[in-house]
């Protein structure tokens, strides 16, 4: 029944995605510069809402555009209704929709769907992650210089050591690819199905990762904080991998090689 409504609201806000999608619609900015969100990012994120109102009334839901509705719940359904907004606004397919339920705290469920190549990536705890119903891995790679990572920045630059552009310059200068999607759900996902072997951000919000990082762990990769630290996604750090280059992606962050 969770995976019924959680399947139902990705679809319903894909369809308004597709729908809108390189039409002209109202875009306003949020604090910082750049960071935008369109009228659409609001249609999405009141039909998936409205889904799980009807279906749950009583589950605590956190959005990214409409804040949190609390509820004296153990249900909490995290919701960013364009993963990738400054790509949907620019008419660039790399966006996604993104739906975590918590259960008492731990991220149980996950949904992540690209509706502009069509791939639905889910994973459940405990039962996996699948791509289209297909079950996914992470990839086997061992080492950091022979990998394909991804990453992303914030809005508003972070100065600080070890900062999102100095850990760029340090991969890119040794050679090592470092792709920029825009849009971290998707960047997740792509690592959870082996395409990327790591990913690292440093300033995420919990909508952003709370699907993608569950379907990491269940594609067997791992996800922690900046510091290899336990990860929930209510902190702001990020590194998730296959697993293999785990602590050698945390030496690059930090410069200990
Ligand atoms: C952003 C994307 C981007 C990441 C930013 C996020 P939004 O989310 O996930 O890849 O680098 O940190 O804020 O604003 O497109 O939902
Ligand atoms: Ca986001
Ligand atoms: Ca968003």
């Amino acid at each position: 029944m969770l995976k019924q409504t959680l399947l139902k609201a990705t679809e319903a806000a894909a369809i308004i995605l597709k729908e809108n999608f390189n039409t002209s619609f109202t875009i306003t900015n949020k604090e910082g510069i750049n960071n935008l969100v369109t009228e659409v990012d609001h249609k999405s994120e009141k039909a998936i809402m409205d889904i799980i109102k009807q279906d749950y009334p009583d589950h605590y839901i956190l959005t990214e555009e409409s804040g949190e509705i609390p509820q004296d719940s153990m249900y909490k359904w995290i919701i960013d209704p364009i993963d990738g907004t400054i790509n949907y606004a620019n008419s660039i397919p790399i966006c996604c929709v993104s739906i975590g339920v918590e259960i008492d705290g731990k991220m149980e469920m996950g949904a992540v769907y690209n509706p502009f190549i069509n791939e639905l990536f889910f994973a459940q705890r405990g039962f996996g992650s699948t791509l289209n119903d297909q079950i996914i891995h992470v990839s086997n790679k061992t080492g950091v210089a022979t990998s394909c990572l991804a990453t992303g920045f914030p809005y508003t630059y972070l100065d600080m050591e070890n900062g999102p552009l100095e850990v760029f310059g340090r991969l890119i200068r040794n050679g090592i690819p470092v792709r920029r999607l825009g849009s971290a759900a998707i960047d997740l996902c792509y690592v959870a199905a082996g395409r990327f072997d790591g990913f690292y951000e440093h300033k995420l919000q919990a909508w952003d990762s709370a699907a993608g990082f569950l379907i990491v762990e269940e594609a067997g990769g791992k996800v922690t904080d900046l510091n290899g630290d336990y990860y929930n996604p209510y902190k702001h750090g990020i590194v998730a991998t296959n697993g293999k280059i785990h602590d050698e992606l945390l030496s690059w962050i930090h410069n200990k090689l």
